[in-house]
Order: C-alpha cells, then structure tokens, then sequence
C-alpha cells in the first residue's frame, strides 16, 4: 500500500491545467480487456506492416567475458541471433510493439525495468514509466514541475542542456557548490537556509546526477546522499535523480558473474515521501539511438506524466522495448577504457605536474584540473570583468582557459572547457560567494571513445598543456 505524502503542490499550473487524451483513454479499455470486441481505436491493420519479422544479432556473452571481447573482435566475435520468428514470445511482442500502445510502455518492458528497479532500488511502492531516454524524461519532469519563475538547484557544473530545457519555459537555476565528491550538502542547505523570498518560491527541485555526474564524473557516497535526502524533507524538495551511469561503476569487488552491487544507495531507494523521481535510462548500458529509458516515481507523479505522455510524444518506439526485452546485456566495457586512459594520464599528462585529476568511479568522464596558477600570466585580483556581471571574477582563469583551448586545437586535439558546464547563477544573488570563472580551470575529457583515440589524445593533451605553460 503506498503511504506516500501529498506532493501535489509541486506540479506547475500546465500540469494542473492538463486534461487526458479521450482516445488513449478509450484505448487503454481495449488493451486492458482483450475478451472485449473494439471498434474504437484508428489502429491500423497488423497486416499492412511491412514486416514479417526482426532478427536482432547481438552479443554472445558468456559470464568471465560478458563484452568486451565481442566489442574487440568486430565481426568475428561470437554473437547470436534472437529472431522474432523462432520465439513466440517476441512474435508475439513484435506485433503489439508495431501497434499504437500505452503511454507508459509495453508491458513486458515494463517488467524488465520494474526488475531492475527491485533488484537494485527496493523500492516496492514506486512505479515505472517509458520514455525516449533521460533528456526527454528530464526534460518531461521539468515541465510537470516547473512553473515560470520557480527557482530549482543544481551543481554549479552540471550537464547544462537539461537546465537549459528548463529556463525556455522560465524556470531559473540555482548552482550548488561542488567538490570531488558532488554537490556539498551545507551548501546546499545554505542555500535553503537563507533563501531571500524576494527572489520568489524557494526552490523546490534539485536536478542531480548522482554517479559519474558529467562533466565532473563525480559519485555521490552515501553520507552525502543521506544527508541530501534529510535536506529534501526538511525543505520539501523534490529529487530529480538523473542516474544513467548508475550501472557504469567501477572498482567493485565483484567478479563478471555476480550481481553489480552499487556502492551507495541510490536516493529511489530511500524514498519513503515519493519525492525522488529517477531517472534512467538505457543509452549508456545500450546505445543512445535506441531513445529508450524510464522514469520510476509515485503513482501520483507517474499519472500526470502519463497525461503528458499521452498528449506528446506517445509510446517510445516499439523496436527498441522489444529488443530490451530480447536482451538485457551487462555493462560495457568501460572499465578497462577508463584505467587504460588513468594510466596514460598519469604518465603523459599528471607527469608535468601541470594538470591532475581522480579516477573517476563511475560514468564515461575525467573531470581535470589545469594548475593554472603555475602559468606565467596567471594573475589574481585581475579586472577582468565577469559574464555575470556582478560577482566580478578575481583571476583570469576564463581567458587563459580559452587560449587552452586554442593550444589544444592546433595541436589537433578537441577537449570540453568546463565554462560550457556552468550555470550562470542569478546576478543579484549571493547563493554562491565567488565567481564560477574563478573554478573553471577544468576540462572534461571521455573515455568512452575507441582505446585509438584516447591513446592518441591523451599524450596530446599533455605537448599542448607544455606549450601552453613554457
Ligand atoms: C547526466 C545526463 N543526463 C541525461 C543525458 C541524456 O541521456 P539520454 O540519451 O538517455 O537522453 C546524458 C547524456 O549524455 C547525461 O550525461
């Protein structure tokens, strides 16, 4: 039985304001009641589909190599062939799959996701909804939460287009100060603390990225995580928990065949409110192009998205659910990349002393720190003025971290400067004391590309960062 608190003052006047979609409703009798005749619905006739069946080959794994030899062999690597025309089962789910269907999903792909969900969240009184993957869920959450005006939290670093997203239809962002291990808890009940109601509504959502955040790639532990979930009650906040590197974790004592055991407890699994909507999504375990993910939250946060589902996007597309049912392969290989990338790192580029960076736990980035002060034309106190306008930055991080860039360029090397991460705080406000100009001595840099290319950008890194500092 769900004992879930009332939450409905969270959702925004469009969500309010938001009706069912008739046909859906009436469709949905349909799907629920096979022994009913139906006339109703504008489905087409399963005959005039083009095709007859799908074969997806896929990976062959086997438990001590689950991927990464299928992923190194290229076409030689031992694959098999799931066929919709051998299993009834997927004959069976291809049919409905090609068919309009509910917003929330098929219902055999929600049995997958609702598995993961008790295998690793515990979280018996939360529900799943499909989606197209976690920009359109974000993006989906922003606006059944998010009225012109409001005033939501994030890391002061964070992956920008979802806020983005969020201030097209007025919502404004509050950053949160961070370090190595994510947003700062007291910050962020700083922040709560002395919210000045002059600016409005205090904030009443926090967009976060709790594993392999990106750009930093940092990971939450699980005393910040306690501590950010006893903030969310106490302050009334809704938790938007965008995890989609949650099975992109490394360093666990595991062995390939045991079950991947999350170092913290996600913030779904804690949630006794209903205030953590999670996020995940299956373009990381996956691949992108398959814009399948899902959302698991309250039944109460769930119906409204199913409303929004219905009038947009519909149901997510039905070869990609019936693949994830056909299959739901083990994480990458990621790991092995993301050592092969410390390892040269630490020998090409943290060898001149001039950048530094922490393997990161989880997800697909290094988050690393340029030692600008060791530059020549480092200056503190500089007039350099502040895109902000008024939190006037004190050094000329932001210039020296452009020429970087161009140093990088013309060596041949292509590197994310941390600036296009960081959210612009509210000029005539204080939550975060100095200028985020000041901290952007960062880049993020992948290592979820091919093992090629970090062996060719690495050591580039690490010519172009000498011939920037001589
Ligand atoms: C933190 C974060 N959220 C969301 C997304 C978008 O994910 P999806 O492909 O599921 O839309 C990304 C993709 O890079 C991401 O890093």
């Amino acid at each position: 039985m769900t004992t879930f608190v009332d939450l409905t003052h969270h959702l925004s006047p469009e969500t309010l304001a938001r009706g069912t979609n008739p046909l859906k409703d009436v469709l949905r009798i349909a799907l629920e009641n096979p022994q009913l005749v139906t006339l109703a619905n504008g489905d087409p006739h399963p005959s005039r589909f083009p095709i007859r069946r799908v074969d997806f080959e896929v990976a062959s794994v086997s438990p001590d190599d689950p991927v990464s030899g299928w992923a190194s062999l290229g076409d030689s690597a031992p694959s098999q062939v799931l066929s919709t025309s051998q299993d009834d089962d997927l004959r069976r789910l291809l049919k409905s799959s090609l068919q309009y269907g509910h917003g929330a999903g098929l219902k055999d792909a929600l049995r997958v996701v609702d598995d993961i969900n008790k295998t690793y969240h515990n979280a018996p009184n939360h529900v799943a909804t499909m989606t197209l993957g976690n920009a359109d869920a974000i993006t989906k959450c922003l606006r059944m939460l998010g009225s012109s005006g409001d005033h939501f939290l994030a890391d002061e670093f964070t992956f920008l287009p979802m806020p983005l997203a969020g201030e097209a239809h007025g919502i404004k962002w509050v950053p949160v100060t961070i370090d190595a291990g994510g947003i700062i808890p007291d910050e962020l009940e700083r922040i709560l603390a002395n919210w000045n109601s002059g600016r409005g509504r205090r904030p009443h959502v926090l967009y976060i990225t709790p594993s392999g955040q990106n750009p930093t790639g940092s990971t939450l532990d699980a005393e910040r995580r306690t501590k950010i979930y006893d903030i969310a009650q106490r302050y009334d906040l809704i938790i938007l928990e965008d995890d989609p590197y949650f099975f992109l974790q490394y360093d666990l004592s595991q062995s390939g065949t045991e079950m991947f055991k999350p170092p913290a407890p996600s913030f779904l699994s804690m949630d006794v409110d209903g205030r953590v909507i999670r996020i995940d999504s299956f373009s990381k375990i996956m691949a992108p192009g398959l814009r399948l993910g899902w959302i698991t939250s309250s039944p109460s946060f769930r119906d409204h998205l199913i409303k929004f589902i219905d009038l947009s996007t519909q149901n997510p597309a039905g070869f990609a659910q019936v693949l994830v049912v056909a299959l739901l392969g083990p994480h990458g290989d990621y790991q092995r990349r993301r050592d092969f990338f410390a390892e040269l790192f630490e020998r090409e580029v943290a060898s001149t002393g001039l950048a530094s960076a922490y393997v990161p736990a989880a997800g697909m980035f290094f988050w690393i720190r340029v030692h600008l002060e060791k530059h020549p034309r480092f200056g503190v106190d500089a007039e350099t003025g502040s895109s902000d306008g008024l939190r006037v930055a004190r050094t000329n991080t932001m210039e020296l971290m452009k020429e970087l860039f161009e140093v990088c360029l013309s060596c041949g090397l292509v590197i994310c400067p941390s600036s296009i991460f960081a959210l612009r705080a509210d000029p005539r406000y204080d939550d975060v004391p100095s200028s985020v100009d000041d901290r952007s001595n960062f880049v993020r840099a992948t290592f979820a590309g091919s093992e090629e290319a970090i062996a060719a950008g690495v050591p580039l890194l690490g010519k172009a960062l000498k011939q920037f500092f001589a």
